[in-house]
Order: C-alpha cells, then structure tokens, then sequence
C-alpha cells in the first residue's frame, strides 16, 4: 500500500497544508498568561498597600474608583477592569484545556515519564496543571465578589472578609496556587520563547527568587488583613466601613468616600 493511500484512508489526505492554528492559539495562550502573571505582580503590590496602613490601603481602593480624578467614587470602574480580567482567565484557560491529560492513562503516562526521567520540568508541569486547575474554582469565586461587590474593597470590609466570613483559608488556598502556578508559567514561557536567553538552572533561580518573595509579601498580607478582621470584631463592629480621619474632616464628617 502507498503512503498516500495509506493517508486517504486515515484521513489525513488534506493534512498536508500547513495549518497555523494551533501555533496562535499556543501564543493566545502565552500572551493571555504572561498578562495575568504580570497582573498578579502589580495586583499584589496593591493589596499588600494594607501592611502600609488602613490609609494607604483605603487611598489605593478610592483611585480605582476614580475617586481623586472625578471627585465621587465610582466602584463600577473596578467591574470594568474585573471583567477584561475574567476575560483574560477565561480565554487562558480555554487554551490551556486543549494540553490537560483527558484520560486516567494520559495521566498515568506523564506521571510515569516524569518519574522515571527525573524529568524536573515535566514535573513542574504537573504542578501547573494541579494548580491550574483549582484556579478554575477559587479564582472565579474571588472575581465574582470583587465584579458584584467592587464597592466592597476597604480596609475593613476586606479584613471582615477574611476573618469574620471566615475566607482567609479559601485565600490561603488561592495564594499557593496563584504563586506556584504563575512562576512556573513564567519560566516555562521563558523557556518556550527563549527569551531572556539565559541557562534553565538560571532561570529556574529566578523563578524560586520571586515565586519566595511574592509568597512571603502575601502571606505578611495575608496576616495583616486577620488582624485587622480580629480587632474590628472585638470591636463589636463587623460590616463598619473605614473612612482616614482627613477625608472625614474633608467632608464635613458627611460623605465616606464610596459614593453612597
Ligand atoms: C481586577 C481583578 C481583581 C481585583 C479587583 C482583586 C482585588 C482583591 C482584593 C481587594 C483583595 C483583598 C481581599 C478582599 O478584599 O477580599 C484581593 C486578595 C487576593 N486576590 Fe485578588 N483581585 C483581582 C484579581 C485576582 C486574580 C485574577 C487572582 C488570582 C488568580 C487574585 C488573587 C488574590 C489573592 C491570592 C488574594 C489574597 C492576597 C493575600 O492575602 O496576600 N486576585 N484581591
């Protein structure tokens, strides 16, 4: 038999026309990816304002709502930037199905190969596929609060979150995954893409270098926002909103801030 007929009969006659679909969606993925990891960067930054102060934190949530530009906030700027974010997720994760063992013995496969080679990026592989799975549940949970509840983001309304709702674990959770999921994705893309052009030992040095400092600044933020949700109920006063002491005199002790 030949090796066109061979084809014809696989059904694979018309598969010699080069396609370049699965190369762009392997960049949609690339791209959609290196934007949320360099999010998470800037988004941890953000929330780690609160280890600077209520203040801080509170001036930090106002200027997403625009408060400093239009005068009045307006949480549903925040919505806006969720949604292009769950966008983002949605679609990297759609790409990222396609390359997810479907089957026990795909799975089985790639654990067996990664064991038996000692293969440590096949085994970085699997962790990313484990904590991109869970992402699919805790950060779609944490971006249907914040796009509903944007005028939820304050000092003390996000430290009763964590404490008196009791999420701090469902936090902790997505914390670890988070970190362990984008650092990995990070060297893997720099592998893939060969840039910055540096050996894997070294690139794999960065990565623990940031995968360790983003895990401790949000672990420290983690801390913060427990202690604060913890004083705020001794206080007795769970669901209070915070308000610094010069935009309270600022306004006449009337308005707090967040538009209501
Ligand atoms: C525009 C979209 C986002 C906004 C506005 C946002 C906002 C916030 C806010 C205000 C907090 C403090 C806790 C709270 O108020 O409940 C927080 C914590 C956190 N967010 Fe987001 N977030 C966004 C997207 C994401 C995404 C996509 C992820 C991960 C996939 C994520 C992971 C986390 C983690 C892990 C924490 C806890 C941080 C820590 O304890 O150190 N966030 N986020």
């Amino acid at each position: 038999m030949s090796y066109e007929t061979i084809l014809i009969h696989a059904g694979l006659a018309e598969k010699s026309r080069k396609n370049r679909w699965p190369a762009r969606l392997d960049l949609l993925q690339s791209g959609t990816g290196l934007f949320l990891a360099l999010f998470m960067w800037l988004h941890m930054f953000f929330v780690a304002s609160i280890l600077l102060g209520k203040d801080v934190f509170w001036t930090v949530a106002r200027f997403f709502e625009g408060y400093f530009i239009f005068g009045k906030a307006y949480p549903g700027l925040v919505s806006c930037v969720v949604g292009f974010v769950l966008l983002a997720l949605a679609l990297h994760a759609l790409m990222a199905v396609r390359k997810f063992p479907i089957s026990y013995r795909q799975w089985r496969a790639i654990r067996a190969h990664a064991k038996m080679m000692r293969h440590a990026d096949s085994t970085l592989w699997i962790w990313q596929v484990y904590t991109g799975f869970l992402m699919f549940f805790l950060a779609s949970a944490h971006l249907y609060q914040m796009f509903f509840w944007p005028q939820d983001i304050d000092p003390y309304l996000s430290s009763d979150r964590m404490w008196s709702a009791g999420l701090w674990p469902f936090y902790l959770a997505l914390l670890l995954a988070v970190e362990l999921h984008g650092g990995i994705g990070l060297y893997r893309l720099a592998v893939k893409w060969g840039w910055p052009n540096a050996s894997r030992e070294a690139l794999k040095k960065v990565k623990w270098a940031l995968t360790g400092f983003f895990l401790v600044l949000g672990l420290l933020t983690l801390a913060a926002y427990i202690k604060i949700g913890y004083e705020h109920r001794a206080a007795d006063a769970v669901g209070g909103r915070y308000t610094p002491a010069w935009a309270l005199e600022k306004e006449g002790h009337t308005h707090r801030g967040d538009g209501q």
